[in-house]
């Protein structure tokens, strides 16, 4: 009796172990894997022509990217980040290229500590103003920085009062005209141009300023719709899992979008979740219920949409239906046939 009950016991533990773990190292390489599509690539070229410009110009050539959340910014620039690694030698580290978070809420002596902590200075947050700006200068030099990336530079915006820290943007115009090393600065779309534009001096400095727009799907522009495909399909294999087949992929690919409005992050959050969902289960494919619960469960609350559009069965083409001022569904429309719904896209 005893030793029935231990291996009862013991039997099913080994066996859901045994699954979790071959399912959390799939899972695991869905959630961490990057899609380097066109787009972000052209973009990288930005950033090094930036960066190798700078080498060249007597004055730093410094670039924006803006984007809303979840675009992809930060992803982007850790890429980046990643083809120069720090190096630590006798003399000292060499960082060719300083990645940093500007702190919320942000002041000049804080935005220079987190610097001089980021560069490895042990006293970073001591000492004056000027003391810190001097540390600052000299060690993104002995470090030959080549470009310093600002993440979240949104920041300069006080939250409470929507007014731009100008102290911190006449601060920041100095650091890179005294290092002569060019920025990087990312952050939401609208806002970092609204900080550039407030002072004039700082704002001649980012010649180069580019928004990392979502994915469209518009039915009139059929490079819309290869792009945003091409993008699921890599992300279909990087998840490991494929999407429902029993819908044509274009009603799919609108389904998705309406989902997730292109937005990258929106997009991976939903087939993660969903591939999570469906090894749970065990299952091959992706199913609309499956996807219906993952945009309930991940996206339904922050994208605000009046419907699940994987909720519409297979037959039928999904269709938003049109929402009053409040946000309420008008109500239920005739579904058009597929025919109708392809071609009024
Ligand atoms: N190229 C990509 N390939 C795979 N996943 C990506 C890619 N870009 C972004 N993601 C995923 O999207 C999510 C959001 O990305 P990220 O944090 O870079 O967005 P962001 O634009 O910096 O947003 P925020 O403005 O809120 O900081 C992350 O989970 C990230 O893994
Ligand atoms: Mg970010």
């Amino acid at each position: 009796m005893r030793r029935s009950g231990t291996s009862r016991r013991s039997w099913p533990k080994k066996s859901r172990c045994k699954m979790n773990d071959e399912t959390r190292s799939l899972l695991a390489q869905a959630n961490t894997a990057l899609i380097r599509y066109p787009r972000f690539k052209a973009l990288h070229n930005d950033i090094r022509e930036c960066q190798e410009m700078s080498r060249l110009a007597n004055e730093p050539q410094c670039m924006s990217l803006e984007g809303v959340t979840g675009a992809g910014k930060s992803t982007l620039v850790q890429d980046y980040v990643a083809l120069f690694p720090r190096l630590e030698q006798t003399d000292g580290a060499r960082i060719p290229i300083f990645y940093a978070e500007t702190p919320s809420p942000v002041t000049v002596k804080g935005m220079a500590a987190t610097l001089l902590a980021r560069l490895g200075d042990p006293a970073a947050h001591h000492g004056t103003l000027w003391a810190m700006n001097f540390r600052l200068i000299r060690l993104m030099l002995a470090c030959q920085v080549e470009m310093v990336i600002l993440d979240d530079f949104h920041h300069l915006i006080d939250k409470e009062t929507n007014r731009i820290l100008e102290q911190v943007s006449d601060w920041l115009k100095v650091l890179i005209k005294e290092t002569n090393i060019p920025f990087l600065v990312v952050g939401i779309e609208g806002k970092v141009e609204r900080i550039l534009e407030t002072n004039a001096q700082l704002s001649r400095l980012f010649a180069v300023r580019q928004i990392l727009q979502p994915f469209r799907c518009d039915p009139s522009d059929e490079t819309s719709q290869q792009e945003f495909a091409r993008f699921v399909q890599y992300a279909e294999q990087v998840i490991g899992i494929p999407l429902p087949v029993m819908l044509p992929r274009l009603d799919m690919l609108h389904r998705l979008h309406y989902a997730t409005g292109g937005v990258v992050g929106n997009l991976m959050n939903l087939l993660r979740y969903a591939a999570w969902l469906t090894r749970q289960g065990n299952q091959a494919a992706m199913t609309l219920p499956i996807l219906a619960t993952a945009f309930d469960k991940r996206l339904a609350k922050h994208i605000k949409k009046s419907a699940n559009p994987f909720l519409t069965t297979p037959d039928e083409v999904f269709v938003a239906e049109p929402v009053m001022n409040d946000g309420n569904p008008v109500g239920k429309r005739r579904q058009p046939s597929v025919a109708e719904a392809l071609q009024t896209r």
